[in-house]
């Protein structure tokens, strides 16, 4: 549609249907406009999978590795691919715009959503994110970048107003979304967050740079319930209040033009852009677009190829591959083996179909050929995981699952459902609707003291036969809509239980206005005792051929929300490790988390692979590195620090409702680099199943201020088999006018070589990564001189250096 004729559809509608189009029709969808011809926009999350717009398991989702996993791809064209899939997902389920993906950075490890952004570094983020726009974009889908901007923690995010110098906030917090609006990017989600003294819904920055010198011509809606006022939101670049039909905006609005505090035209704009959206779309009178279905078994291989490819090898004594003809029996240890943590916790998470947990992915790879044990392990120690489906049948029906029944006033069944989860998230439409109650039998395969909860707000019961565990009211004392709707505090009850003998659970929950949705039955069974447990696994590890044991974080330790406190593994997690590796030297040690944990034995290990959170093909992907059928292809896309102490930057906590950037642009390994700290792995380590020797680079003696210019490095692949590596530059600037990171990533390229062969990367280095924000211009500038140009495989191992001469434009 040209621009005259979407000014043609803006001016047939009155003040009041225009404003009405600002605000969400519902949680997922914004407004018809018959008068208009424009249909409604399903929006869903994002980033690991797109969920729809119901919050069911009888709806699953593709569920991918999470972003920090992508992050450690460095490999633009497999993300694209997966932000192909994206695509795909969001047209099987009807969906215009993916929330996602999302562009803040890992600026700390203890970022309770770390493991749903893609690296420490812009450019890596910038580069990433692009990618996957691309990909989700190709099929007419619309991606979000989000959150706009600064929105690194969690702690106190609806309130907490980030302080960060001009140079920073452009060259290191904005350069992603810059990077995402010149991939063409239709959405941005504006953040809680404020940014020096704004709330992000109201700020400046919405216009400039974003609309003005960036060009964004698509919608800046705002995160779930972030404008909390008519008149500033109105009048900023802000075009979408989600979610709706309530909402701040509406008929105040309307009120807000007609007295002068915001003008007609900020409205116009902000219709102009939603029609402009909903014609890319196809939500203008065109059909929705279509997109062939992927096939399940393409999809699947592809999310088992990107677990493979992201996870990082950190160190590898000659264990790695294992050659599962030379194995009898294997030891597959901990309980995130059978129950991997394959997602993150928040607004992200989908419903997959069917995970391939850890020691399945082995029993596959081995069936057939050596005998596998498992062995659990002492609990990660963490408050129980939701219900396990295994243990419980539905009380009416007597099928596994659970029964879900809505209760009226009096108590009296007014609707049930057979249900495959104790996790209910969606809003009970039932009219008279008093009470949700989730039941059903649970037959124990343990004796002893089980640990039951039920989360969520309000009037809450919880019991297991003649049992009260749990009694009470528990007001909501939070409007962060991922504690309300999505992860309440739960309350817990211990009751004594027989193996075998069936337990009646009933949990139920008051559906009071202002509760919010979420309803969550967990259940722990009996710790056996860790001394026992641990003595267990190392016997195990001791009597097989080689261990595989897998730890990691839990639910409650990565999670939206929330920061994390710590980086610990949980419960006697460490003490495993330790117990398993020295009963085997041949002990791989797997670690499943979305983000840094430190690993205090993680030299002796024989060998330590990071899946993050791998998706729904865990697995699968694992078991094909273990066996050497693909090399473990991540690079981090973050420094591991050994321990939180060591760490540079972690504070999350606002003093005063402000949060100061006070490392300005030293982010992540610049951070280490200035202080002179060794952490445990720096950003861009990980290893291959080869080994490569970097033998030359060589740069164009002189590069113009303002254009690229190509760095090629030889590298000689000087192992036993053929591989990928992942070739960095960086960039450093001893003398400068100006501050500067020690050095900071340019450009990388991925190259293939056989054994024996020399291959060269040819890296691009963009001509952005020479400039930097002069605040009192306003405006970039390139320094012209001598830049130190620096090759290698991480940010602390950089054996190859040159030099070019930048000179100002000709
Ligand atoms: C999150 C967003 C998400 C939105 C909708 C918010 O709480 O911050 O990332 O897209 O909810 O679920």
């Amino acid at each position: 549609m040209t621009d005259e004729e979407l000014e043609r559809l803006l001016d047939k509608l009155t003040l009041p249907q225009k404003v009405r189009l600002l605000t969400g029709a519902t949680t997922w969808r914004t407004a018809a406009e018959p008068a208009a011809g424009l249909r409604e926009l399903v929006m869903s999350d994002g980033p690991a999978g797109v969920r729809g717009e119901a919050w069911d398991e009888r709806d699953p989702a593709l569920l991918l590795p999470s972003a920090s996993a992508l992050g450690a791809l460095w490999d633009e064209e497999f993300t694209e691919r997966l932000g192909g899939l994206l695509a795909a997902e969001a047209r099987r389920k009807g969906v215009d715009v993916v929330l996602a993906p999302t562009l803040n950075l890992h600026r700390t490890p203890l970022g309770g959503r770390h493991f749903e952004c893609f690296a420490e570094d812009p450019e890596l983020t910038g580069r990433t994110g692009a990618a996957l726009i691309r990909g989700v974009q190709a099929l007419g889908v619309a991606a979000t970048a989000k959150h706009y901007v600064a929105n690194d923690s969690e702690t106190d995010r609806l309130t907490v107003d980030v302080r960060v110098g001009e140079r920073a906030l452009r060259e290191v917090y904005l350069a992603p979304f810059e990077a995402a609006v010149e991939a063409g990017v239709r959405v941005v989600m504006a953040g809680y967050n404020g940014v020096g003294g704004h709330t992000m819904t109201a700020s400046p920055l919405l216009t400039e740079p974003l609309k003005g010198e960036w060009g964004f011509d698509g919608v800046v809606l705002s995160d779930w319930g972030a404008v909390r006022s008519t008149a500033g939101p109105g009048a900023a670049g802000l075009d979408l209040a989600m979610p709706g039909p309530d909402g701040p905006w509406g008929e105040a609005l309307v009120r807000a033009v007609k007295e002068g505090a915001v003008p007609e035209a900020a409205v116009d704009d902000k219709v102009r852009r939603l029609l402009r959206l909903a014609d890319r779309a196809g939500a203008l009178g065109g059909p929705r677009a279509t997109a062939p279905p992927v096939r399940s078994r393409d999809a699947r291989f592809l999310l088992r190829r990107a677990v493979a490819a992201s996870t990082v090898l950190l160190h590898n004594r000659d264990v790695l591959p294992l050659d599962p003809d030379a194995l009898g029996t294997v030891a597959v240890i901990g309980a995130h083996a059978t129950r991997p943590r394959v997602q993150g916790g928040g607004s992200a998470g989908v419903f997959p179909s069917a995970v391939v947990t850890p020691l399945d992915g082995v029993r596959t790879w081995l069936r057939g050929r050596a005998r596998v044990v498992h062995v659990p392990g002492p609990s990660p120690d963490a408050p129980p995981p939701p219900l396990d489906m295994d243990l419980c049948r539905d009380p009416r029906s007597g099928v596994p699952g659970v029964l879900l029944r809505v209760l009226d006033v009096s108590g009296a069944e007014i609707y049930a459902e057979h249900r495959q989860t104790g996790r209910q998230l969606e809003p009970l439409v039932v009219p008279a609707a008093h009470t949700v109650e989730i039941s059903a039998l649970l037959l124990p395969r343990t004796t002893g003291e089980w640990t039951f909860g039920i989360a969520g707000f309000g009037r809450l019961s919880l019991t297991v036969d003649e049992n009260a565990l749990v009694d009470g009211d528990f007001p909501r004392q939070t409007d962060d809509p991922a504690a309300v709707h999505v992860n309440p505090p739960a309350h817990h009850g211990r009751v004594h239980l027989a193996a075998g003998r069936t337990a009646h659970l009933v949990a139920r929950r008051e559906l009071a206005p202002g509760t919010g949705r979420a309803t969550v039955v967990s259940a722990a069974p009996p710790d056996i005792g860790a001394e026992d447990s641990l003595a267990a696994a190392a016997r195990a590890a001791g009597e097989a051929d080689a261990a595989i044991v897998v730890v990691g974080t839990t639910e409650h330790d990565e999670s939206e929300g929330h920061d994390r406190t710590g980086l610990a593994l949980g419960g006697r997690q460490d003490d495993l490790v330790r117990a398993v590796a020295d009963a085997n030297p041949r002990t791989v040690v797997v670690v499943n988390s979305g983000g840094p944990v430190e690993l205090p034995w993680h030299t002796r290990a024989g060998a330590v692979l990071l899946t993050w959170f791998p998706g729904q093909e865990a697995g699968a992907g694992l078991a094909d590195v273990l066996f050497g059928r693909a090399e473990p292809g991540g690079r981090l896309p973050t420094t591991w620090p050994a321990a939180l102490a060591d760490a540079p930057v972690t504070r999350t906590r606002p003093h005063a409702g402000r949060l100061d950037y006070e490392e300005g642009l030293h982010i992540g390994y610049r951070a280490w680099l200035r202080e002179h700290r060794e952490p445990a792995y720096w950003f861009g380590h990980g290893f291959g199943y080869t080994t490569w020797c970097y033998e030359d680079v060589s740069v164009p003696a002189e590069a113009e201020a303002g254009a690229p210019f190509t760095v090629r490095v030889d590298v000689r692949n000087t192992g036993g088999r053929a591989g990928r590596e992942v070739v960095q530059v960086y960039l450093a600037r001893p003398a400068s006018a100006w501050e500067r990171p020690v050095r900071w990533l340019a450009g990388w390229a991925a190259v293939r070589a056989a054994p024996g062969e020399t291959v060269t990367a040819c890296v691009r280095v963009p001509a952005r990564a020479l400039r930097h924000w002069s605040p009192a211009e306003r405006a970039w500038r390139t320094e012209p001189g001598r830049f130190l140009v620096l090759a290698g495989r991480s940010a602390g191992d950089l054996p190859l250096t040159a030099a070019v001469e930048v000179t100002a434009p000709g």
